[in-house]
């Protein structure tokens, strides 16, 4: 297939943001924040765009390392372990199309600048942004959001400059300060600091293969917060384009089932792992904090340029045709072929997945639940049919995509828990 541009850089990278930012509400707009004052530093320091660029995404990303926090964490036990939360950020962007700069300089954003240097490090271009950086961060942790921004400047500052060569580049420490001299920028980095993603960044034109190739790995994140979904997206997806080819859809649209399918569930970036991971059945409460999922995978994403009917299919898979679906109750005339498809992949992914708390079903069992789900109106029967016509094909894709997903994810948690 051509290559031709689908959607861009800066939009994928804000949705990720976007989408780490759920994790903890305390967390909000920490990443924009930190991005927000590095892009002034920089800004100030006189650095290129590509750095600028760069320097902006390794910032909203400089956290995502803590995505493997056994709970989510407090902003300050995410500092207090920075430096082990950057190492793990670097690995696991570092294998991503267009992420290995980002990756370079997240592995350093969190070491002090005494150290770089006594490591002969202080002409690498990596260490250097980071170093900017880790400032940012510094900085933004400062802001205290029940006083006037614009009179805490002064001590914002004396904290940073207190840290000139032990912890920051003495550079950006005088970028930093010279920042003093206006209003914009403190106002800015606490009342709108994702503003500058809408005016800077990075517009590199991505393919619509390019892209499903980067959601696969962005999947990886979703998924790494918990061995219980480790291997979900990557089987959804799998199921999801076997019944998209056999439905006679497009390569384009096959394309762009596989990427909802890797992000489908991104929203549960927002549902605390104990809900997560709860093996007996969840109160009232615990599944209302379930069904907020798909609103958010649908906010995440349907900002992304290019991604209206990703946004669609991928966010309507627990509507149900009979409209007793969440959050949307939307009915069978609302939902096209991507989105009926969408639910039978999640359903028959989940079922036959093992959990750690219950082995998979076998085939008669995942047929039996599928057809009674048809028998409710709840998912499209045509699809279902085709799915038990072709089984052993479709579950082995799925078998094969959750193996490898899951194996990379065991792997690594090994690696981690050896060391
Ligand atoms: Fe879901
Ligand atoms: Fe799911």
């Amino acid at each position: 297939m051509e290559e031709k541009p689908f959607t861009n850089i800066r939009s994928l990278l804000r949705a990720l943001a976007k989408a780490l930012n759920l994790i903890n509400h305390e967390v909000e707009n920490h990443h924009e924040q930190t991005a927000y004052l590095a892009y002034c530093v920089g800004i100030e320091m006189g650095l290129e765009k590509e750095q600028i660029h760069t320097i902006i995404y390794a910032a909203l990303l400089h956290d995502v390392g803590s995505i493997m926090l056994e709970e989510p964490a407090s902003i300050t036990e995410i500092e207090s372990r920075a430096e082990e939360y950057a190492q793990i950020g670097a690995d696991m962007l570092r294998d991503l199309p267009y992420f290995s700069g980002i990756a370079s300089v997240i592995e350093y954003c969190q070491t002090n600048w005494q150290d770089i240097v006594s490591a002969g490090n202080e002409t690498l271009e990596c260490a250097r942004m980071a170093s900017i950086i880790h400032l940012a961060d510094a900085a933004s942790l400062c802001l205290d959001r029940s006083k006037r921004i614009l009179n805490q400047v002064d001590d914002i500052c004396g904290v940073i400059e207190g840290g000139r060569e032990k912890y920051f580049m003495p550079e950006a420490v005088d970028a930093f300060l010279n920042l003093r001299q206006y209003e914009l920028p403190w106002l800015d980095a606490m009342e709108n600091p994702s503003f500058l993603m809408y005016f800077t960044g990075d517009m590199h034109k991505v393919s619509l293969q390019k892209a499903a190739e980067l959601t696969k790995l962005i999947s990886r994140i979703i998924d790494y917060r918990s061995s219980f979904t480790a291997m979900h997206s990557a089987g959804v997806a799998a199921t999801a384009v076997e019944l998209a080819k056999l439905c006679g859809m497009s390569e384009e649209n096959c394309l762009k089932m596989e990427i909802a399918g890797n992000l489908h569930d991104v929203g549960k970036l927002v549902v605390p792992r104990a809900i997560l991971e709860k093996p007996g059945k969840l109160t009232k409460e615990e599944f209302n904090v379930i069904k907020e999922h798909t609103y958010f995978t649908r906010l995440i994403l349907m900002d992304i340029d290019g991604f209206e009917e990703i946004a669609n299919w991928a966010a309507f898979h627990h509507e149900k045709l009979n409209g007793r679906g969440y959050p949307f109750h939307f009915g069978g005339d609302q939902l096209d072929l991507g989105s009926r498809i969408m639910a039978v992949a999640d359903i028959f992914s989940a079922i036959t997945e093992i959990r750690p708390y219950r082995p998979s079903m076998s085939k008669e069992q995942a047929i039996r639940v599928l057809r009674e789900d048809v028998e409710n109106e709840a998912i499209d029967g045509s699809i279902v049919d085709l799915l038990i016509a072709n089984y052993e094909q479709i579950d082995s894709s799925r078998d094969r995509a959750s193996r490898e997903a899951g194996k990379r994810y065991f792997d690594y948690i090994g690696e981690k828990g050896q060391e």
